[in-house]
């Protein structure tokens, strides 16, 4: 036995031993421990970090407003990556041909279409997770392009700095194209964060956590364990097994993104010097930007989907390594030989560039209050039935019962969302809000700090779980989807939507739902054309969007103030049921007759469970 493997099992031993009870109550399965299902990976921390590259606009459109639109290509293609040093390259499928994608970095105000050609081997739906996107750009599930089509979305980059990333979103198949190399991150940023003085450039990194299955030939496996999950054993950050990244002995901006199909992590950092500590931390922001305030912890949770940002600071551990470790018997992880690693920082000895180094502000951004004026509160019951899972008994492939609920535009409503028939560990992933975690009862039967200090789109619910989130449902009306973030359970079928009902006094005029219907034929994939690509067509396309002021541009505040004075806000208490919401609206606004285009019914049928397209 190296003595890596025996101070390794040490560690694994003290880890252990500092699991809670709420933890050992969530162990439900036996797990497997110290095999591989993969051929075993012998390189553990021998091989660099990849950094994905940002990608820039081809062009942009000037409009006399001002108001800027950049524009972007990406093609989706297929590529391959050496991922075991002594195997076969892997073949996998990539925006640009690279996993992870190219990184989008967004300035606030500036609206950005990106055009995304699908050159890969099957259907392609783009979905920028952690967005308000109006519902035709959303990565709508049905609104696939197929292998020779484009589709352009059209994004907003309106909101406060967060970290946001974008994956496929196909119908039945999303596990299997996130998980071939369909992933990238898309980085919002504001002049408020800029102020701020966190550390940035080489000093701000994107860490995507994932967990995979290789055959002995080098391919992905995607072997979902009867749609129960897959969990993985080898642990990659940024694509890359088990990588080590050289840092200095300063502070640095750690952006953590939950990037797996089925693994939960549970991270925490351990020098070389103090083998069974770990290292204080400070959690800035999560799904929707920043804190308030840095929360401060040792160690980190993260369910599928979920984004956590923090501020590490190595200065204490000049020459040393510090490891990412991964808690085992996690939710309902299975764990193999080196699933408690996750990744190494080789500190170095001396510090070259100082800025940004200073001290973590107390004050970092305005966080709302949880708003106490919720009109409704619903129920969602996450369940397995046979060998598919469902949401209060409906899956995707259920296109006339899909549509769950229909919260009007601005109101408040509390979901109230249950870890019921099962068990099984369900990221629960709502669309175009970023909602606040109220409570969680079973299971952990706790709100973690880091959950309840920020705004998020993905909460995780675990076994015996029951979790109360609290949400406005805007800005915009449409039809949008909600969803367990666990992708095999996603795909088999637990994912489905609610329509914000468009109410006119909104600021919407009660004949404009071109927005509205995720399958408006407008904004439909089309065919790869030359003439499509040219500059010109190009800046009239983006004229185009202009024109159609998606997203309220320059108005937004008012449609916000709007929908304070009216649903959400003002009069409502804390009263909660539909009489209220009813009582609400009553005589100010009648309810716009279309609530489902007939488009996105027709295009759903007939594309039930389809072959595995990469195989
Ligand atoms: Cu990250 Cu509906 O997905
Ligand atoms: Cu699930």
């Amino acid at each position: 036995m190296s003595l890596f493997r025996v101070w390794r099992n040490f560690c694994t031993a003290t880890l252990l031993a500092n699991i809670s009870l709420a933890d050992l109550t969530e162990r439900q399965t036996p797990r497997p421990t110290g095999h591989w299902l993969s051929p075993e990976y012998k390189w553990i921390f021998e091989y660099p970090l990849p950094i994905a590259s940002v990608k820039s606009p081809k062009q942009t459109f000037k409009a006399p407003s001002g108001a800027d639109i950049d524009y972007y290509e990406v093609e989706l293609k297929s590529h391959q990556k050496q991922i075991y040093p002594n195997l076969p390259p892997t073949d996998m499928t990539g925006y640009d041909g690279m996993s992870p994608g190219p990184m989008f970095i967004m300035q606030k105000g500036r609206e950005a279409v990106i055009r995304f050609s699908n050159n890969g081997p099957s259907d392609m739906s783009v979905h920028v997770h952690g967005q308000y996107n109006r519902a035709p750009f959303d990565g709508w599930a049905a609104d696939t392009a197929d292998p020779g089509q484009y589709k352009d979305y059209y994004y907003p980059n309106a909101q406060n700095a967060r970290t946001i990333w974008y994956h496929d979103h196909s119908e039945f198949t999303t596990g299997e194209h996130t998980y071939h190399g369909q992933s990238g991150f898309y980085i919002l940023t504001d002049p408020e964060e800029q102020a701020l003085g966190l550390p940035n450039g080489g000093h701000d990194i994107t860490l995507s956590l994932d967990a995979k299955v290789y055959h002995a030939n080098g391919s992905l496996n995607y072997d979902t364990n009867n749609n129960a999950g897959l969990w993985g054993d080898i642990i990659q950050v940024n694509w890359q097994p088990w990588p080590h990244h050289k840092v200095e002995p300063r502070k640095y901006r750690l952006r953590f993104l939950n990037g797996a199909v089925s693994r939960t992590f549970s991270i925490s950092f351990t020098p070389d010097s103090r083998p069974n500590s770990k290292i204080d931390f400070h959690v800035i922001g999560s799904d929707g930007g920043l804190f308030s305030g840095p929360v401060r912890t040792n160690n980190l949770a993260l369910s599928m989907g979920e984004r956590y940002e923090t501020i590490v600071d190595f200065s204490n551990y000049k020459g040393q390594n510090v490891t990412i470790y991964n808690s085992r018997g996690m939710g309902e992880n299975a764990d193999y030989a080196a699933t408690d690693l996750v990744m190494r920082f080789v500190v170095g000895d001396t510090v070259t560039d100082n800025t940004n180094n200073g001290p973590v502000p107390s004050y970092l951004h305005n966080v709302p209050a949880i708003p106490a004026n919720a009109v409704a509160e619903k129920n969602f019951a996450f369940d397995r039935v046979g060998d598919k899972w469902v949401i209060n008994g409906v899956g995707w492939a259920d296109i006339e019962h899909r549509i769950l609920t229909k919260p009007k535009l601005g109101n408040v409503e509390i979901w109230t969302l249950t870890n019921g028939n099962g068990g099984g560990t369900h990221p629960v992933h709502i669309h175009l809000v970023d909602f606040q975690v109220l409570s969680r009862t079973g299971g952990r039967n706790t709100v973690l700090p880091y959950e309840s200090a920020g705004l998020k789109d993905v909460v995780w619910l675990a076994g015996g779980e029951t979790v109360r989130v609290v949400a406005r449902y805007a800005p915009w009306a449409g039809l949008y989807m909600f969803h367990c973030h666990n992708l095999v359970h996603e795909d088999h079928d637990m994912l489905v939507s609610f329509n914000v009902s468009t109410l006119s006094q909104w600021g919407y005029s009660p004949n404009e739902t071109i927005f509205i219907d995720p399958l408006t034929p407008e904004f439909r994939p089309k065919p790869i054309v030359g003439e499509d690509f040219t500059d010109a067509a190009i800046q009239k396309k983006l004229q185009w969007f202009y024109d159609s002021d998606a997203y309220k541009r320059g108005n937004l505040a008012a449609v916000y103030s709007g929908l304070d004075a009216g649903g959400g806000g003002g009069g409502g208490g804390g009263g909660s049921g539909s009489a209220t919401a009813t009582a609400q609206v009553r005589g100010k606004t009648r309810l716009i007759s279309r609530t489902l285009g007939p488009q996105e019914v027709q295009r759903g049928r007939g594309k039930r469970q389809r072959g595995a397209s990469h195989l």
